[in-house]
């Protein structure tokens, strides 16, 4: 049976099947394909978007700008001070506003559950640009990475390290289980993924042949991984007053050579950026004079080897998100 996702929200990768789920890497793949040829693809001429940003972004909200344009929409951007939503209107008055101008909705911002709220009233397709809990388009380009490095997804050892309790881990273990790869999260117990989490993706992994694992040690985590990726610390949202503690817990998590040397020769290092490998951002500097470290999640050397393909990730969310865009709304 044909796949088709025309309409549909994209909240989270639990709501997609893995035929879905692949049905969106191949058409990424396509118009990465025809994009590289220079193929024009305004499909979506004479419709209209809006992007709407609780929090900072370079490639969440530059990937819905270009693939926009590409496809030939129009797209309005909203950024967290000028817009009514969540101060003077509410999120469902919000919904219903945009949802009468616009063919699609993005939103990246806090509690998932506004990002749920808008879809039921909006009447038009919304797209999860990151809540706290998830962060989907993330996924599909990190599994396009995935496969255009190593030809395939099923069976991979993806390892993520650090926090495990953040949108990008808890959204990693489920694309992972839903596409047959073998991940395993590597950090602190008290920076485990919640347990009903764990559970559901134990669940559709066994369907798929993955598997999840959770593990406290580095050197059984990095072990025999085909993918050792991870992500910053501190994640936006949370409060300066954390950095400390996760600091003490996360250290031992870094990726760094001896961690990467622990995985197969094949292996490589991924990141959804930003990240703190240096000291040449703003909270870089302040870190590394409060704490005396000068890298954090990811050594400098790791994140500038050969092994790195985070710029390759980069660009894959644009790729990616223009095939959700394209999907839902085409
Ligand atoms: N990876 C990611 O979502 O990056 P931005 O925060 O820059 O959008
Ligand atoms: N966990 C990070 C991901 C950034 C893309 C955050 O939420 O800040």
């Amino acid at each position: 049976m044909g796949v088709n996702v025309r309409g549909r929200n994209f909240l989270k990768l639990l709501d997609y099947t893995p035929a879905e789920i692949r049905y969106l890497l191949d058409t990424a793949a396509e118009f990465k394909r025809m994009k590289r040829n220079g193929v024009p693809h305004r499909y979506l001429e004479g419709k209209n978007i809006v992007l709407l940003f609780e929090k900072t972004s370079t490639r969440t909200r530059c990937s819905f700008e270009v693939a926009g344009h590409d496809l030939g929409l129009g797209v309005t951007y909203l950024d967290p001070g000028s817009s009514q939503m969540g101060k003077k209107e509410s999120i469902a008055d919000t919904a219903r506003v945009l949802g009468r101008m616009y063919d699609g909705i993005e939103y990246r911002g806090f509690d998932q559950k506004i990002v749920e709220e808008l879809a039921a009233y909006a009447g038009v397709p919304v797209w999860n640009g990151l809540t706290d809990q998830f962060h989907p388009t993330q996924m599909l380009a990190d599994m396009l990475t995935i496969e255009e490095k190593f030809g395939h997804l099923k069976g991979l050892n993806l390892t993520l390290m650090g926090d495990c309790r953040n949108n990008t881990c808890n959204s990693l273990m489920i694309v992972c289980a839903k596409m047959g790869l073998h991940f395993t999260a590597c950090g602190p117990k008290a920076l485990w993924p919640e347990e009903a989490l764990v559970n559901t993706a134990n669940e559709i992994a066994a369907a798929s042949g993955g598997s999840i694992r959770l593990t406290e040690s580095v050197d059984e985590g990095t072990k025999d991984a085909d993918v050792i990726y991870t992500d910053i610390w501190v994640s936006m949202g949370e409060p300066d007053t954390v950095w400390e503690e996760r600091i003490r817990l996360l250290t031992p998590y870094q990726v760094n050579r001896k961690a990467m040397d622990n995985a197969k020769e094949s292996a490589v290092f991924m990141h959804c950026l930003p990240s703190f490998h240096d000291t040449k951002t703003v909270i870089g500097a302040q870190i590394a004079e409060k704490f005396g470290i000068t890298e954090m999640e990811v050594t400098d050397e790791v994140f500038e080897s050969d092994r790195s393909i985070v710029f390759d990730e980069a660009e894959n969310r644009m790729h990616t998100i223009k095939a959700v865009i394209y999907a839902t709304l085409c």
